[in-house]
């Protein structure tokens, strides 16, 4: 097949794991028999610089007529300066609202060689298998906000937190999907307790799964003790679907059963066929530039770009594999080698790709 891959690298080590990433797309291409090609952009930081602005027209246009887009990370302290009216992370904010891409998948699956890794103990890990949905242009993130003077001089900040009744149902269903291909399990998790929106939230998530999934079986959870539950008993939990802020933040959470931020991947989707893939960490300026980033979250993003917006779900498996047997051969970063020896970027990469030469068990396909 022939496919239209835009990649935007952005900032600290997102050129580093987005090249990693790419180089193993490229192998896939080769051992496979397709024609990928790359267009690389502009965002964040780097579009910023060069421009003015943290996603350039230009950008924006090659991302949106893309088959798919590959992104690494964006901001760093250069630019987070809190007076500054132009940041990286806008960038990254509006190309997902621009794409309509409101459904972001984040599989948490920890792999017994990393296991090491984890602060969490081994035992309550084996079989964990999460996917978390989620919702990713709207709530806090997108509401107005603003500052104003108040009574003498007490300046005062506010960022408005709404949800529509269709913003909250289409990611619910999009969960529902997932859940009915699984175990047919599906966590909603929300703040009900406090927020409106999270009555709401509740009371659309509720009618969605009695009305359109009655194989689902919902459960709501409160946030704060989801924090907890998600590392005293993740094997309990499978399909998680929840608002956009505590998605991001219990997502980092939940990279500690993995072991690493640097192994978490995730897929931005919406109505249409294009996505966009990356990974869940952020620019990472502490090991920027130093060649030492884990690159499997980035190539892990890119299995899913082949199974999710190309339709390759053999060779994103094929990918996913070479990853774990990457990690089985001792192939760890430093962010997961603890008193082990630890190998860099590029290292790894070229073992997932030694590892994709080699013959892969195809799975069954799902329909
Ligand atoms: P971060 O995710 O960049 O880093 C947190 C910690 O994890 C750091 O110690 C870092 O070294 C480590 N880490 C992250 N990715 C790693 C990898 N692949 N390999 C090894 N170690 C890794 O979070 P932060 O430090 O809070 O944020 C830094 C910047 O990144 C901020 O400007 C933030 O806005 C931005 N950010 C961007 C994205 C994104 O572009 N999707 C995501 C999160 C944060
Ligand atoms: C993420 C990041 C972004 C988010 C930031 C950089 C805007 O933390 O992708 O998880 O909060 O969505
Ligand atoms: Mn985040």
């Amino acid at each position: 097949m022939h496919a239209d891959i835009v990649v935007l690298p952005g900032d600290g080590i997102g050129p580093e794991v987005t090249a990693a990433a790419g180089e193993v797309l490229r192998a896939v291409a080769q051992r496979y028999g397709h024609r990928f090609r790359f267009e690389e952009h502009l965002i964040g930081g780097a579009a910023i610089d060069a421009t003015g602005e943290p996603l350039p027209a230009a950008t924006l246009r090659a991302a949106s007529s893309a088959d798919a887009v590959l992104l690494g990370a964006v901001g760093g302290p250069k630019w987070s300066d809190p007076k500054a009216t132009v940041r990286p992370e806008q960038g990254l904010l509006a190309i997902r609202k621009a794409l309509g891409l409101y459904a972001n998948l984040r599989p948490v699956k920890p792999h017994a060689a990393a296991l090491g890794a984890s602060p969490i103990k081994p035992h309550l890990l084996q079989g964990v298998d999460l996917m978390v949905v989620r919702e990713l242009t709207g709530g806090i993130y997108f509401g107005r906000k603003q500052r104003s003077a108040g009574p003498g001089g007490n300046v005062t900040a506010s960022d408005l937190c709404e949800y529509s009744v269709d913003e909250i149902g289409r990611v619910v269903r999009h969960a529902c999907r997932l859940a009915v291909q699984r175990s047919g399990r599906l966590t909603s998790v929300d703040k009900a307790n406090v927020l409106e929106t999270s009555r709401l939230w509740r009371e659309v998530a509720t009618q969605v799964v009695r009305d359109e999934f009655p194989e689902v079986t919902l459960e709501h959870q409160l946030v704060d003790s989801m924090a907890m539950h998600l590392l005293a008993k993740p094997r309990e939990y499978d399909v998680i679907v929840t608002e956009n802020m505590f998605g991001d933040i219990l997502t980092d959470e939940a990279s500690m059963l993995a072991g690493s931020l640097g192994l978490l991947p995730s897929a931005s989707l919406g109505e249409g066929r294009i996505g966009l893939y990356e990974p869940i960490h952020g620019s990472a300026p502490d090991i920027a530039g130093k060649g030492v980033a884990n690159p499997y979250a980035a190539i892990l993003s890119a299995a899913l770009l082949l199974r999710h917006s190309l339709g390759l779900e053999a060779e994103a498996a094929c990918v996913e594999q070479a990853v774990a047997a990457a990690l089985d051969t001792g192939r760890l970063t430093a962010d997961l080698a603890g008193r082990q020896a630890a190998i860099g970027t590029r290292a790894a990469t070229a073992a997932v790709i030694e590892q994709l030469q080699l013959p892969c068990q195809v799975p069954e396909l799902r329909d």
